[in-house]
């Protein structure tokens, strides 16, 4: 082949390719235009329902790529918003995007789903804010109000928690001893002796077939289940998994037990609820408006702190 016929052709190929690049660079145009991050990474329900159910392994503090290291644990959101948040009850994401924005007392500002799931990030999985851009959040909180959707078009008895009687705050100080019988007689054989959890499997990026309760993999102490009647709530409602028939009593020092041990701290804590009288009677760090011992704050009995902030509105 001379060298003149050998450009003729490639030419005629590169038009060739040139306009089936134009043909298909418009039908492109013609379709919706793929939603997509700085990183390139599309923003969807899926990838969002997917972040939520195995977040250890898409995002967590051992991902091989450390830029994809968001958590700081190896916990799922899914860990505490059961069957990914689509479980109705206690901690359930159904219908959750509804109730924002709202004004958050421990932020002392007006926040998004997209705050409250970083809220979640830095302290419930111990991790790092993502960007209000990244593809990983928005797709979170796409998924979050494509529940809100199906929420809404659930009949009645499909809305339905199928829950035992809500947590009721028995009116003394819980036990940390008490509670580490019912530890040891009802949660220990799925958490383990150590509260340490039972890994997936030998790596440690798959997550948890059974979370820890404390210790370094667990929330940190600037978390919600950190604060002995959420975690009561959440205990009674829907542990021992698949059986959760504690009774008050039990929740309660249970909680006040795991909440004992160590954990991950989280820095700052003292900046939380700029206005400090709105922080809830069981917030277990301070500074405080009154003068309660921290260990009350932590374990109850919580109704003379009530009765003092009551006498101060
Ligand atoms: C250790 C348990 C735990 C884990 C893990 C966890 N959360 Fe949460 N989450 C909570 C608790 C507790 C609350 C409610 C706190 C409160 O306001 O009483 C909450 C609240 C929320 C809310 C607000 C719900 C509403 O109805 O207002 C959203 C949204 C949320 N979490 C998303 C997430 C996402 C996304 C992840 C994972 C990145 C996650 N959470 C991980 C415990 C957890
Ligand atoms: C049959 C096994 C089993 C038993 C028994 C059990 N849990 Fe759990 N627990 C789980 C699983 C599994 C999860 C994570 C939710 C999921 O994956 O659906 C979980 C999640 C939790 C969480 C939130 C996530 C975290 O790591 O902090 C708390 C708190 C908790 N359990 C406390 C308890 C307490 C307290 C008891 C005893 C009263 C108990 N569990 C008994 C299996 C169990």
């Amino acid at each position: 082949m001379s060298n003149q016929r050998g450009s003729l052709m490639m030419s005629v190929l590169a038009s060739g390719v040139l306009g089936v690049g134009i043909v298909l660079g418009s039908m492109w145009l013609l379709q919706e235009t793929p939603d997509l991050d700085a990183n390139g990474t599309e923003v969807s329900v899926e990838y969002g329902r997917a972040l939520i159910r195995e977040t250890s392994v898409l995002m967590g503090p051992n991902h091989e790529d450390p830029s994809m290291r968001f958590s700081g644990s190896n916990l799922d959101c899914s860990s505490c918003h059961l069957d990914s948040g689509t479980k109705p009850g206690t901690l359930s994401l159904l219908g959750a995007s509804s109730r924002y924005p709202r004004f958050s007392g421990r932020d002392g500002v007006e926040g998004d789903l997209l705050d409250r799931i970083n809220g979640c990030m830095e302290r419930s999985m111990n991790g790092t804010m993502l960007s209000r851009d990244s593809a990983e959040l928005r797709s979170m909180a796409a998924y979050i109000e494509s529940l809100g959707d199906q929420f809404a078009a659930m009949g009645a008895t499909r809305r339905e928690a199928n829950e035992p009687e809500a947590f009721n705050e028995p009116p003394r100080a819980a036990n940390p001893e008490a509670g580490q019988l019912v530890y040891e007689q009802r949660c220990q054989v799925c958490h383990g002796d150590d509260g340490l959890g039972l890994q997936a499997t030998l790596d440690i990026r798959e997550g948890y077939l059974f979370p820890p309760l404390w210790g370094p993999d667990s929330f940190n102490d600037g978390a919600g289940m950190h604060r002995v009647l959420t975690a009561a709530n959440f205990i009674k409602a829907r542990m021992p998994l698949g059986q959760p028939d504690l009774t008050d009593d039990q929740a309660f020092d249970v909680a006040a037990y795991i909440n004992s041990k160590e954990r991950p701290h989280m820095e700052n804590l003292e900046v939380d609820y700029p206005d400090r009288a709105t922080k809830p009677v069981d917030g277990p760090y301070g500074p405080y408006v009154d003068s309660f011992p921290i260990e009350q704050h932590r374990i109850g009995p919580f109704g003379p702190i009530r009765e003092f902030y009551r006498n101060l509105e």
